[in-house]
């Protein structure tokens, strides 16, 4: 379980951004988020993932506080807790080829021989629905649809247990949405993965997820229920 307490974020530049936020990814759930642009919930997103820090407050993941954690344990937690970014554009290096981008996270937490590595990028690619030749594309020669798939690949490659998905679709036209959530909520279920499922979009939230927080001005001001299943992952079933 990933549970946030009274978290409070103020950027240096004296921005207040979170302010006083109380958030539960229960283990194995989809909870959606949404909030209007600049409510905080891509700050959110990487204070959750570690990629900032915050003020007031705490985060424990299964009963342990971010604050108390040694460096080891912080690389453990960043294994754990793996982000899909908002942008696949901005969020992927132009002048890497996939398959660099992909075995980068499975070479700072396994020690793998070339064939190995070769394998598992494979196998990621395949789990995202891309063909296993595109490891030597590089982003631009990609479409927005396989870009994302991309980000979502490279987020599952430390084989995460909480995935915090920014955004995840919201740069694509309607019929790549639709086909990479029906990639994405499936592989979610498949794997048990607790998943943040960013998004301003209430609809999409309330298919996809469980639950929904609603996020104004760096707090969840109001909860609210969703079709446990969602119309996503399980044949025939539609909120
Ligand atoms: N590095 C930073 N330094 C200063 N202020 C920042 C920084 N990053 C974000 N902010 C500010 O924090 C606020 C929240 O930004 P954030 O990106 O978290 O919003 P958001 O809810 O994700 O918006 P969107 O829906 O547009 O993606 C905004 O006012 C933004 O300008
Ligand atoms: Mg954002």
């Amino acid at each position: 379980m990933l549970s946030l307490r009274d978290i409070t974020k103020r950027y240096p530049n004296g921005t207040q951004v979170l302010q006083g936020l109380n958030l539960t990814l229960e283990k194995g759930s989809i909870l959606g988020l949404v909030g209007e642009s600049g409510c905080g919930k891509s700050t959110l997103a990487r204070i959750i993932c570690m990629l900032e820090d915050f003020q007031g407050g705490d985060i424990c993941l299964d009963g342990v506080s971010y604050r108390k954690l040694k460096v080891q344990e912080r690389r453990l937690v960043r294994r754990r807790v793996q982000m899909v970014f908002q942008d696949a554009s901005g969020s992927l290096d132009p002048r890497q080829r996939v398959f660099h981008m992909l075995q980068e996270p499975l070479r700072n937490y396994e020690s793998l021989s070339r064939s190995a590595l070769q394998k598992r990028v494979e196998g990621l690619l395949k789990a995202v629905g891309l063909d296993t030749a595109k490891a030597e594309n590089y982003p631009h020669e990609l479409s927005g649809g396989q870009r994302q798939r991309v980000l979502i690949a490279r987020a599952l490659a430390t084989e995460p247990e909480y995935l915090i998905c920014d955004e995840p679709v919201s740069s694509l036209d309607q019929e790549n949405q639709e086909r990479i959530l029906a990639l994405l909520v499936p592989l979610l279920k498949a794997k048990r993965l607790s998943c943040l499922f960013i998004t301003h979009d209430i609809s999409l939230a309330a298919r996809v997820s469980g639950g929904i927080l609603v996020m104004r001005a760096g707090k969840i001001e109001e909860e609210r229920s969703a079709c446990a299943a969602g119309s996503y992952g399980e044949a025939g079933i539609s909120c």
